[in-house]
């Protein structure tokens, strides 16, 4: 039996401290095949209007370990949010299904479809958040380092997977600072969400100060799916946020990206290949940590 008070995980701040660390045990678990529940005939809906290579795969194969099934629907595939309003989806697709992933632009849609949908709803990413991304970044600390006495260093955009770090590290008692460019910080609604969780992150524009006592730096891409238009503007504002050896010359810090990465903008090839890069174990975890979740949302 899945021992989660929710149904819905739309932002990491869904879970409760002791829940995610529940949905992590069950992660671990299941990673070393100590668990091999079962939920055949399980059925997944896969919302997608953006594109993704680990979302979209770690979920599908997830629940083919788990002995279910994945359904992939992308944005040409459903009409969802132009053919028929999100709450007839979800109302029509959970007539189906054991439960929806989606990965769409506007929370209040993920929102309404949550509101509306009498199965679970898990988000794959929003314009505002990433949790499924935050589960597998707090399993990557843990595996890594043991605990989560750890001091972690955001650098660069303050975006959705930003913001459920954020709210991740408050639920887990990491210590967090996060460097961005002046105007493009974490949301103050989301700091005063993490001050309530009882986090304490750290905000700075000085990317050198912040990764300085870090024991793992994270970054992610400066331009976000669907912000090409300010492409260029970006680009001059994150300058000196490139994660590359001169930023990290003095420490020994791992270094985590979300992927997909863009070489020589966040972070260098250097980096990103060096021996401080935990991003492929990160990539793995996508996997084992859905699994967790799936696991506890579906019992
Ligand atoms: N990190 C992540 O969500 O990757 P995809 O966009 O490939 O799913
Ligand atoms: N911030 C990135 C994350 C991709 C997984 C984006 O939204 O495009």
């Amino acid at each position: 039996v899945g021992e989660l008070e929710t149904t819905n995980v739309l932002d990491i701040d869904d879970l409760s401290p002791t829940e995610v660390e529940t949905v992590l045990d069950r992660a671990a678990a299941l990673k070393a095949g100590e668990d091999d529940v079962q939920f055949p005939q399980a059925t997944l809906a896969m919302l997608f209007e953006k594109p993704s290579t680990r979302t979209r795969v770690s979920f599908e194969t997830g629940m083919t370990q788990l002995g279910g099934h994945a359904i992939f629907l992308g944005p040409d595939d459903v009409h969802l949010g132009h053919g028929e309003p999100v709450k007839d989806t979800a109302r029509a697709l959970s007539g189906y299904v054991d439960a929806i992933m989606a990965r769409l632009f506007d929370h209040a849609d993920l929102e309404e479809l949550a509101e509306y949908a009498t199965v679970p709803v898990v988000n794959g990413l929003t314009d505002d958040a990433h949790p499924c991304q935050t589960l597998a970044d707090l399993l990557t600390i843990r595996e890594t380092f043991g605990d989560f006495d750890v001091q972690a260093t955001w650098v660069g955009d303050g975006n959705n997977v930003a913001q459920s770090f954020v709210l991740g590290c408050a639920l887990a008692g990491v210590d967090l600072t996060v460097a961005t460019p002046e105007g493009y910080g974490i949301d103050d609604a989301v700091l005063s969400q993490a001050a309530e969780l009882g986090g304490t992150p750290e905000t700075t524009t000085d990317p050198e100060s912040a990764v300085a006592d870090a024991d793992v730096v994270y970054t992610d891409v400066w331009v976000s799916m669907g912000q090409e238009s300010q492409r260029e503007e970006k680009l001059a504002a994150f300058d000196d946020f490139q994660l590359n050896d001169g930023l990290l010359a003095d420490t020994d810090a791992k270094v985590m990206h979300c992927l997909p990465a863009h070489r020589g903008e966040e972070i260098t090839d250097g980096v990103l290949e060096s021996e401080r890069s935990l991003v492929w174990q990160q990539a793995e975890n996508r996997l084992h940590a859905q699994n967790g979740l799936l696991a506890e949302l579906l019992s």
